[in-house]
């Protein structure tokens, strides 16, 4: 299932990235774009690392 539309980045490419250390949605960005651009899959991203500080941030805003 692709999770960053803007990026075209699958949930299993997050949830490899996040086998290899990335556990914040920043460090997803950082290691594959997601997330960089109009936002709206964090939320998402946020889940599927763990990242449970940005997730919390992503429902205040909703
Ligand atoms: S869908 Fe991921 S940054 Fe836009």
């Amino acid at each position: 299932m692709i999770v960053c539309l803007c990026y075209g980045v699958s949930d299993r490419q997050i949830c490899q990235l996040a086998d290899e250390g990335a556990c914040t949605v920043d460090q997803v960005t950082a290691r594959c774009g997601a997330g960089g651009d109009c936002g709206s899959c964090r939320k998402t991203i946020a889940e599927l690392v763990g990242d449970a500080a940005e997730a919390a941030d992503q429902i205040k805003a909703a």
